[in-house]
């Protein structure tokens, strides 16, 4: 197996820098649409062949270092008791939010092996197929993230439905959070047995808060969970979308690594993480909209200022837009190979 990325997050000397990229499996990918033109999204990812089948196709097509599991952070939230459809227009949506102490008290924490079977058999697969290939990350949505889901029964604008229950109803939303940090930290390390090399937690929407409250009502449990998941002994990665005014906390999370949105020079996140943190990211997604030689500037000015950290994981700052021209997303990953030689 091609274990660059895993050297990589352990802050172990490579040859060169390794990538791979959030939402490398999608819409982008006619491979992909191919098979999602007869199957919805969520039984797609609870049907393990079919799951498997779209995780190496961006191993395959791209020639990544890594393979991300394809699933949605939303599963478990289904499996904690909530109802979860998705829509074209509006992503996903979720029944009867989350608004009172009571709805809190009805959620279940999943025995999720039981409940989630086919995230483990689609791992177990995986890991087969990947043997000779490059290695397997699986990922959560982090805390405050999946709880944002549950209490706007969607995306939102504000979040000020989680806010007033964060201001108004502080211990309604810790016993959430706290709900919520054991269901993921069961389900990850359930990954990891199963066969996940690395895990990613995706903390989407924790940007939208004042750093004093990211401070009080998320890191906590954000740091717990990294330190339960370290003790099953493989790489952490901790990707806040819109991190650069959290930076300060995020960097005592204890994750090997850190990933970073493109709204921050990586120099600076580099500056305020310290010599001591593996850094991931952060190309603005919308590069990949640049002709291919301004895409390979992009690429060697990155490069060089991952430099300056412990190691650097090559990845874009947010998920792969579904307009993204393939062969672009292909030079991008050439350009990463071709000038991220011996550091
Ligand atoms: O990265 C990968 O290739 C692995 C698969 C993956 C998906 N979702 C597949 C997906 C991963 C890691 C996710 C994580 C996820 N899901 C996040 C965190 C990362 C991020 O983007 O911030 C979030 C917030 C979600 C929730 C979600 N799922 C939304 C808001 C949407 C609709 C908007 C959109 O981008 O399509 C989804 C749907 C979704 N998840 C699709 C895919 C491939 C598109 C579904 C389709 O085929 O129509």
């Amino acid at each position: 197996m091609r274990d660059i990325f895993l050297r990589a997050c352990r802050g172990e000397d490579v040859d060169y820098t390794p990538v791979w990229l959030m939402r490398q499996a999608g819409r982008y990918l006619p491979e992909y649409q191919a098979v999602r033109s007869n199957i919805d999204f969520l039984t797609l990812c609870k049907n393990p062949k079919l799951a498997a089948e779209v995780t190496l196709q961006p191993v395959n097509i791209l020639g990544v270092d890594a393979a991300i599991l394809f699933s949605d952070i939303l599963i478990p939230v289904e499996a904690m008791g909530m109802r979860l459809e998705f829509s074209d227009k509006e992503g996903p949506v979720l029944s009867e939010p989350i608004r009172s102490k009571a709805a809190v008290e009805r959620l279940i924490i999943p025995d999720v092996e039981e409940d989630l079977p086919f995230v483990f058999e689609t791992i177990k697969i995986l890991r087969k197929e990947l043997e000779h290939k490059v290695p397997l990350i699986g990922f959560s949505g982090a805390p405050f993230t999946l709880a944002t889901y549950m209490i706007e029964g969607g995306t939102s604008k504000n979040f000020l439905n989680t806010k007033k229950m964060m201001f108004q109803s502080a211990p309604v939303f810790h016993y959430l959070i706290e709900k919520l940090t054991d269901t993921i930290i069961s389900y990850l390390s359930a990954q990891i047995k199963a066969g996940a090399q690395a895990v990613q937690l995706f903390d989407t929407w924790a940007g939208m808060l004042a750093p004093m409250d990211y401070k009080k009502f998320v890191f906590p449990y954000v740091k717990k969970a990294i330190s339960e998941l370290k003790k099953e002994g493989v790489p952490v990665i901790y990707f806040v979308n819109d991190c650069a005014g959290l930076l300060g906390e995020i960097k005592k999370s204890g994750a090997d690594v850190i990933g970073i949105d493109w709204r921050i020079d990586m120099s600076d996140a580099i500056k305020k993480l310290g010599k001591k943190i593996v850094v991931q990211g952060n190309l603005d997604p919308c590069a990949l909209f640049l002709p291919k030689e301004k895409i390979e500037d992009r690429v060697k000015d990155m490069l060089w200022k991952g430099e300056a950290a412990k190691g650097h994981i090559f990845n874009l700052g947010h998920g792969v837009l579904p307009q993204t021209p393939v062969e672009n997303v292909i030079a991008l990953v050439e350009a990463v190979h071709t000038y991220g030689r011996n550091r």
